[in-house]
């Protein structure tokens, strides 16, 4: 991530094993007016990199140091990543209705953290991005959501849902309206992001309950 101090932070998250493929495209196309607002981006590839699922240890509740009990990696550099963002943009293909692998165990384990941690992305901005070709992208796109919501995350809109249409690599390009989409999600994102500042950044750190490990 490019050093700029006092500048807010967005970080996106590709979950597609295919490099430049094109939910990468999207993402990087929420970034680019991001940018242009003097934002600090950074851009990090889950997809295709070994990641574990959630295993239920609660260790998460037990050690409260905002880590998760089990180290790889790739979701130690997403989990810190997202820790120092003002913004989270989540991205993933369309598997069967639903997000990668890699992104579902990504929003397992960083959610659960996130909980066992007293509420650590509250009120940070959060965003799903989908590519899809044809069906299911909503379900993508509310699995990712679902993560975000129950974490205190705040969730802007944007024109349609955040879906780019394609199936082989770059076919969203042709896309226009699902680029426009993402083109207006950076613009709010940039928005929000500095009304929020303005506003006198984020209230105190705090949960109202924080649910018991099972
Ligand atoms: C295992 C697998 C399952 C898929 N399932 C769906 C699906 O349910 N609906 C759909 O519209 N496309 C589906 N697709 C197509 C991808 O979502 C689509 O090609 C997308 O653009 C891939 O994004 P990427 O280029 O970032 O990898 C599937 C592709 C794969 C490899």
């Amino acid at each position: 991530m490019k050093k700029k101090s006092e500048s807010l932070k967005a970080v996106a998250i590709n979950g597609s094993p295919r490099r430049g493929g094109n939910t990468e495209v999207l993402l990087k196309r929420v970034l680019e007016p991001l940018a242009a607002a003097g934002w600090e981006t950074g851009f990090v590839q889950l997809g295709g990199k070994p990641i574990r699922g959630c295993r239920a240890c609660y260790q998460c509740f037990k050690t409260k140091d905002s880590r998760c009990g089990q180290k790889d990696g790739v979701f130690e550099e997403c989990l810190e990543k997202m820790l120092e963002a003002d913004a989270i943009i989540l991205g993933s293909p369309t598997y069967f209705t639903d997000v990668s692998a890699e992104m579902k165990a990504l929003l397992d384990r960083a959610g659960l953290v996130a909980v066992a941690n007293g509420g650590l992305f509250r009120k940070k901005i959060g965003a799903a991005v989908v590519a899809v070709r044809r069906g299911g992208g909503t379900h993508a796109f509310d699995t990712i959501n679902h993560m975000f919501l129950m974490n205190g995350v705040i969730v802007p809109g944007s024109t349609y849902w955040n879906l780019g249409f394609g199936l082989d690599k770059g076919d969203v390009k042709q896309d226009e309206e699902g680029l426009r989409n993402m083109d207006d999600l950076g613009q709010t994102i940039a928005w929000l992001g500095r009304t929020l500042r303005e506003g006198g950044g984020k209230p105190e750190q705090r949960v109202c309950a924080e649910p018991a490990p099972e």
